[in-house]
């Protein structure tokens, strides 16, 4: 089953703090599948989220992992960066993060999942080897993987995943797209058309599915459950910081904008200042998020929306504060 759920309702892993062990135990209370997401945690702190999440339910939940880049951004380029935000770092009081190269303990969160038993190991930015999938697989768990393009889901495929999310554009958040060189335009309906004719496996439809038409859409247009993510960052089992929530709930901006600023990867939020005075930002994912890490952190500690990164889908400004299963269940009513 890709979905061992009674809904065919997923709740999008969000590393960085929204995602916690009560969302995802709220989302499989009400029905749907919760992830544990592992991305920029330590081994340590994703064994005790993994740990709490099974205290709060007993249900099956799933494991999200970043799969590692290369090491090869253009280093001239992030110091010409680095060096175009000294400004900020002097007015926020911070300094600039090191810009180091990292692989999120790729190896060892795998090790770790090899031996966790969970239902489903998801894995963004880019596709487990083979003979990672192989490993997973013969300790009983299933693997999906998040594609953009066809060029994706064929690799995938290959690869042995049992399931496509297959992202749109409209996505909050980093895009998953593999080599993350150019930004993911494809709506969602392209892309699962496009991925539909070169892969035939179970396809979770993710990007900007904020009501119960949106997921009926999704589900015409061919997949088996949809993945929400910006429709939970204001329940009140979301770790979403309080200014983010406030820029959010408040409409304090009016768009969202695809943008390498904060981390050196595509990704979607709210166009706050930084998002957009920082457009042409390289690229060097992990590099870059670590340079900006100081002055986010900064600014959301001070209550400034204005320089950290408020990921947001297209369909933000129908967000609402109700609890997780009340989303869950409003979404999954047309289904
Ligand atoms: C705050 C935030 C954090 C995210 N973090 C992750 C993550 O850790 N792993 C992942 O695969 N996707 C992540 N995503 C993307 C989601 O899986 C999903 O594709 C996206 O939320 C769907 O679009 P929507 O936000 O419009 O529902 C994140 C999205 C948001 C909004």
């Amino acid at each position: 089953m890709t979905v061992p759920a009674r809904l065919p309702i997923v709740q999008a892993p969000m590393a960085g703090g929204p995602s916690t062990p009560e969302l995802a135990a709220a989302v499989t209370g009400a029905g749907g599948f919760g992830y544990v997401a592992a991305g920029y945690l330590s081994p340590d702190a994703l064994r005790t989220a993994l740990d709490r999440t099974r205290a709060l339910t007993a249900a099956p939940v799933g494991v999200n992992v970043f799969v590692p880049g290369r090491p090869n951004a253009d280093g001239a380029a992030i110091a010409n960066y680095a060096a175009s935000l000294q400004p900020e770092a002097e007015r926020l009081g911070a300094p600039l993060g090191e810009p180091r190269w990292e692989d999120d303990a790729y190896p060892a969160k795998l090790d770790l999942l090899a031996r966790a038993g969970v239902h489903t190991v998801s894995f963004t930015f880019g596709c487990p080897t083979a003979d990672v999938v192989a490993r997973l697989h013969s300790a009983g768990v299933r693997v999906a993987v998040t594609v953009t393009s066809a060029d994706e889901a064929t690799t995938a495929a290959a690869a042995g995943a049992d399931s496509l999310v297959v992202q749109g554009t409209e996505a909050g958040g980093h895009q998953g797209t593999f080599a993350g060189v150019t930004p993911n335009r494809a709506s969602l309906n392209e892309a699962l058309a496009s991925v539909r004719a070169v892969a035939d496996l179970p396809l979770v439809a993710t990007g900007g599915i904020m009501t119960a038409a949106d997921a009926v859409a999704a589900m015409e247009a061919g997949a088996v459950a949809v993945q929400i993510g910006t429709a939970l960052l204001c329940t009140p089992e979301a770790g979403t910081s309080a200014p983010y929530r406030r820029a959010l709930l408040e409409r304090r901006y009016s768009e969202t904008v695809v943008t390498r600023a904060f981390s050196g990867r595509w990704a979607r939020g709210l166009a706050n200042r930084f998002a957009v005075e920082h457009a042409d930002a390289p690229a060097g994912y992990p590099q870059i998020h670590h340079l900006t890490r100081p002055l986010r952190a900064a600014a959301a500690q001070a209550g400034d929306p204005d320089v950290p990164n408020l990921w947001a889908g297209t369909g933000w400004s129908a967000i609402t504060d109700d609890d997780a299963a009340t989303i869950v269940r409003r979404i999954a009513a047309g289904l």
